[in-house]
């Protein structure tokens, strides 16, 4: 009896009732975000950001009737500082869900974070083939690309042009050592030959002793990687350098994807492979950039915001399949692997390891746009070497 007025009169006095804000926050999935808000990339993780909450406001704030709570850090776009910052996600924070990253490096320390922990992730960026490779699983979605798909893509668009002899110049870490490797797979497919390959320390800008070197080489023309900040200022010292006219240069799209403004006349012409572009003849994509636009100061989305955006719809589809509940990672698989995504890029679903199979268009800048001049490559699906998901 005593224990009953007990509860009753703490109840009184405190306040605290069964929809205190304590009882509902149990009502929150948390969302992890770790995104770059500083450094060569920061850009591209503000716009992640960007496409990820226009679609949850777009929902009214709630996805499969949740509230959504965001727990933000800043990756720095730093791999060596990836551990700790996913660490304090899942132990400080103890997320629902990790959303990142845009660097490889630090996807793959996320990813590993995911396995050992179990909780979901998704993947708004980062290409690194392991991650929908050796290190898939049952709780790990990607929702933008492998960098093998990129690279592969470029390499059978330079290959269907006739270009026999190229040299390769980025930066040197996984992303684009492997979007390298996937285009001489496909370029070498065709008959091409890479005559040089060209590392850069990322993330660095210093590339004058490799364009004389390329003017030396005579090549039919140049494949690269580089993006954000870093793509800003390859293409205008590429062109600067007297080289854009002679020796055609072609990348896989992050190189003029959000950077166009920054680059102006030296991105023209210039011919990339990307699984979006500007000015698509895709219903989804012209509403997409309508609300983008009305929410963010009449701003164009680029592939960065498309996939933050596609992120946030795969949590959707995963959280309404499980009735709401993270944790029930099953059902949450069982909805994502079975839906067609409505992306802005065309619909799309995952492969057997979760990620996008998609079609890769060839782009041309013209007018300050990306503008789509061909298919690169068809329903292109990445081969998922070492997962064993089925
Ligand atoms: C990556 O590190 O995987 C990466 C970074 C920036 C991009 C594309 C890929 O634009």
């Amino acid at each position: 009896m005593k224990k009953y007025h007990f509860f009753w009169q703490f109840i009184l006095l405190t306040g605290f009732s069964l929809t205190s804000p304590i009882a509902l926050s149990a009502d929150e999935v948390k969302v992890g975000v770790m995104l770059p808000a500083t450094g060569t990339y920061a850009r591209l993780g503000s716009n992640i950001q960007k496409g990820f909450k226009l679609y949850v406001e777009e929902q009214g704030g709630k996805l499969a009737g949740r509230d959504i709570k965001f727990v933000n850090v800043d990756s720095e776009g730093n791999p060596s500082k990836a551990v700790d910052n996913v660490n304090k996600l899942i132990k400080q924070h103890d997320v629902d869900v990790l959303v990142g990253s845009v660097h490889s490096g630090v996807a793959m320390a996320m990813a590993k974070a995911a396995k050992s922990s179990g909780k979901l992730m998704i993947v708004p960026n980062a290409g690194a083939n392991q991650v929908t490779g050796p290190f898939c699983g049952v709780n790990i979605y990607r929702t933008s690309f492998s960098s093998w798909q990129t690279g592969y893509a470029a390499g059978e668009a330079m290959g269907a042009k006739g270009f026999k002899k190229v040299v390769t110049i980025t930066w040197k870490y996984g992303a684009g050592q492997q979007m390298v490797e996937g285009f001489k797979e496909a370029f070498e497919k065709s008959g091409g030959e890479v005559i040089e390959e060209m590392w850069v320390p990322f993330p660095k800008v210093e590339w004058q002793a490799q364009l004389t070197q390329i003017a030396a080489l005579k090549p039919d023309g140049v494949f690269t990687f580089f993006a954000g900040g870093g793509a800003v200022k390859f293409v205008k010292d590429y062109a600067a350098a007297g080289l854009k006219e002679n020796f055609p240069l072609y990348g896989t799209g992050f190189l003029t994807d959000g950077t166009l403004q920054g680059q102006g006349e030296a991105a023209e012409g210039v011919m990339t492979a990307l699984h979006y572009a500007d000015d698509m003849d895709v219903e989804k994509d012209r509403a997409f950039r309508k609300a983008y636009a009305k929410a963010y100061n009449g701003e164009s989305p680029d592939v960065y915001a498309v996939q933050g955006y596609d992120a946030a719809q795969l949590l959707d589809i995963g959280l309404t399949g499980a009735n709401g509940d993270p944790k029930n990672v099953e059902a949450f698989s069982k909805a994502v692997r079975s839906a067609t995504i409505d992306s802005p890029r065309g619909p799309f679903k995952l492969s057997k390891a979760h990620n996008p199979i998609q079609d890769f268009y060839l782009r041309e800048v013209k007018g300050g746009k990306n503008i789509v001049v061909g298919i690169a490559a068809k329903a292109l699906e990445d081969p998922a070497k070492g997962c064993k998901l089925k």
